[in-house]
């Protein structure tokens, strides 16, 4: 425990290092995004060409609002609603409260079909395990989807998350990512040395590595590469705010950023290793994978044509289904526990809730709202998803820019080193971050968006 800033003399809950808070930021950016999202959207916008573009927009738009985002955090020790309140309270804190809120109700509305793909993933992990016992009607129906299979997954994958977020930030939330971060990564690299080993695995490794530049002018693959990097660098709904505010102040926030960045990408490409790879294997095998130069469909992905690709494969097939889903599900309850303290971090601090108390709210609200979308999935699920992935999370960072480098007056050292004569590097990097970020955030905002 540490106290928490001069003004304030009760003690806040934090993480212990600054691996842990590494650990506990990648485990929120590394999720569904990377292992499902990037190698589908590389599989049909060119493998290398995607990955390219991918890189520049993290390294130009993506890394500078993870950077803002966290910095706001870390300055204020706070949750991002009070965090967003106290950097405009100069001028508007109204404002930056209203925006607060709104990252929030973003939080939520991410929890809200995450884990409902989350559950997904654990009844397809379970549908292994029971195929391996010899259930298999039970293995059967837990791999075909169902209203009731969601309607028990996904409370399921809630309670899960809830499980660590109510142990706090230190014993749950950092614990839990130190745990489950490293198995991530071993089982991402196993399931990648087996499937490379396959029949027809390298003419998808091709693909990928080899780079159709022809593609790359194409907006539609800039504006794509641009909503997966801030999807999977979960800016703009709070949650990297918030472990922001968990680290001391004034660690080297940048330095720390940048390898939050970059675990994030390295799983993302080598969940690409992995993806595009087995999708030839499967080809090879017989199964129609490609229509037309694009994937028949995300959803036939993950669940059809890796599932039929692994059950091809006999027993190792079911050892092989059961790592993969449960990396998903690993990846999935990482990022679930950082949208999940956003409003709990609220509750705790600025409406005296307990913990405890504070977790179950949120779970119930998440449990409703997710279950709307169960009974309304048709109209409800890809709606959400748009609205979170090309309204508010660009603008939400659009925000962040405007705090950073505009707004935020009293103890902001980017607005300091902006005046600084002797610090070229940084200067540059604090113009970057004031003009250019905001404006090349608008074009690619216009053009998702309209
Ligand atoms: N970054 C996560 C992923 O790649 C998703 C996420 C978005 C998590 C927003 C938290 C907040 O799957």
């Amino acid at each position: 425990m540490q106290v928490s800033d001069n003004s304030s003399v009760n003690s806040r809950d934090s993480f212990q290092s600054k691996l842990g808070f590494v650990l506990a930021a990648a485990g929120s950016a590394i999720g569904l995004g990377n292992i499902w999202g990037f190698p589908t959207q590389a599989a049909n916008n060119g493998g290398g060409a995607f990955l390219f573009v991918y890189l520049l927009v993290t390294l130009l738009l993506a890394l500078p609002a993870l950077y803002a985002e966290v910095y706001i955090g870390n300055q204020a020790q706070k949750n991002p609603v009070s965090a967003l309140k106290e950097a405009c309270s100069d001028k508007f804190p109204m404002l930056g409260k209203r925006a607060g809120i709104i990252g929030l109700i973003g939080a939520m509305m991410m929890l809200s079909f995450y884990t409902i793909v989350a559950g997904w993933m654990l009844a397809h992990a379970a549908s292994a395990l029971f195929d391996f016992l010899g259930f298999m009607d039970i293995s059967t129906w837990l791999s075909t989807s169902s209203t009731l299979r969601n309607a028990l997954f996904t409370p399921v994958f809630i309670l899960l998350g809830a499980t660590i977020v109510h142990q706090g930030v230190h014993s749950g939330i950092e614990k839990w990512s130190s745990r489950l971060m490293p198995m991530l990564l071993a089982m991402l690299i196993g399931l990648i040395i087996y499937i490379l080993q396959q029949d027809g695995a390298m003419e998808g490794l091709a693909l990928y590595l080899i780079p159709d530049f022809s593609q790359i002018t194409n907006p539609k693959l800039i504006i794509s590469a641009m909503g997966q990097a801030f999807f999977s660098l979960s800016i703009g709904v709070g949650g990297m705010m918030v472990y922001g505010s968990y680290i001391k102040k004034d660690h080297d926030i940048g330095k720390l950023v940048v390898s939050i960045a970059a675990l994030d990408t390295l799983i993302a490409f080598l969940a690409g290793l992995l993806i595009i790879p087995a999708l030839f294997v499967a080809q090879y095998a017989g199964q129609e994978v490609f229509a037309g130069g694009h994937l028949i469909g995300e959803g036939q992905l993950i669940f059809q044509i890796l599932p039929s690709l692994f059950a091809s494969m006999g027993d190792s097939g079911l050892v092989v289904s059961f790592a993969f889903f449960m990396l998903l599900s690993i990846a999935a309850l990482t990022s679930t526990i950082s949208s999940t303290e956003v409003p709990v971090s609220y509750l705790v601090e600025e409406k005296s809730f307990a913990r405890n108390k504070a977790t179950w709210l949120v779970s119930l609200v998440v449990l409703i709202a997710s279950m709307t979308l169960v009974a309304f999935f048709d109209v409800l699920f890809g709606l959400v998803i748009q609205l979170l992935t090309t309204i508010l999370q660009p603008l939400m960072s659009l925000f962040y820019f405007i705090v950073v480098g505009w707004i935020w007056q009293r103890g902001n050292k980017l607005n300091e080193i902006s005046r600084l004569k002797e610090k070229p590097a940084l200067r540059a990097f604090a113009f970057y971050l004031r003009f250019i970020c905001p404006v090349l955030l608008l074009v690619v905002f216009f053009n998702v968006a309209f």
